[in-house]
């Protein structure tokens, strides 16, 4: 692999290509091992998370330049609002300040700000900042990244239930139209295609309730690294993975 630094640039190091064979249109992240990697080097749990932010800054980078189309991150799960109160405001306050100091590099790279998830749980300041990022990069037309925010597969899937019986009632639809098709429409990701690659950082070997519809057919890949550690080369190193495999979706 070809990735060694290139030469840098304001503080920001470029990088050559990776040869990759193929690159996953969609990769879907669940970022995970803050605590573990503040535990490791005796810091506590929010450290750890801002290492975290560090980690999503230059995957988002290195995602576009590698050639991803779409990238989703799962950054908060409706089960994350049981954390300690600390904990989810520096989250809360780390997603905003992403927010904030992130959007003229998105603008600059092209990069499209898309959410999902029950957004209506955030905070005032959060939901004002993401609304504000997502309208400013509409039109951006290179990487789309999505952020997963009071994510929960199972409630996703259930508000796409609701969603049809509404449809039905109305009579805007018949029963026997209801298809895997009419309700992949109804779920927040009706705009993207399913996951090519799904990462998962830290070794779970886990979906935790992420994208449960979605990733029916997602090639898979767990790494031990954790993800403060996770940076530009191991996301290279999850995609020449990717290009190895040979994706059959259920047929020979
Ligand atoms: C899992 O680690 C991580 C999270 C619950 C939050 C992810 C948040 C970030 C990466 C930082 C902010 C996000 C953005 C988009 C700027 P954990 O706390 O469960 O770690 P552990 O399993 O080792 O305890």
């Amino acid at each position: 692999m070809n990735s060694g630094p290139g030469p840098g640039k304001a503080g920001r190091e470029t990088a050559a290509l990776p040869k990759f064979g193929k690159v996953p249109k969609h990769v879907a992240i669940i970022m995970d091992g803050n605590g573990r990697w503040a535990k490791s080097k005796n810091m506590v749990r929010v450290q750890g998370h801002r290492a975290g932010a560090e980690s999503v800054r230059e995957v988002v980078r290195a995602a576009g330049e590698f050639g991803v189309k779409y990238l989703t991150l799962y950054a908060f799960s409706v089960e994350n609002w049981n954390r300690p109160k600390g904990e989810i405001n520096t989250l809360m306050g780390l997603l905003e300040k992403f927010l904030r100091d992130e959007l003229p590099e998105l603008q600059k790279t092209n990069v499209r700000l898309q959410a999902i998830g029950r957004l209506s749980d955030l905070p005032e300041n959060v939901r004002h900042q993401l609304h504000l990022c997502i309208e400013a990069t509409r039109e951006n037309t290179g990487l789309v990244l999505i952020l997963a925010l009071s994510y929960s597969g199972r409630v996703e899937i259930v508000e796409a239930v609701h969603s049809i019986i509404r449809e039905l009632r109305l009579g805007h639809i018949d029963s026997a139209q209801v298809d895997e098709q009419l309700f992949n429409h109804h779920l927040y990701t009706r705009y993207y295609p399913d996951p090519d690659l799904l990462i998962r950082t830290s070794g779970e070997m886990r979906l935790s309730n992420f994208l449960l519809w979605q990733l029916s057919y997602t090639e898979i890949y767990v790494t031990p690294t954790l993800w403060p550690d996770f940076r530009r080369q191991d996301l290279a190193a999850a995609i020449i993975d990717y290009g190895n495999r040979q994706r059959r979706f259920g047929a020979v």
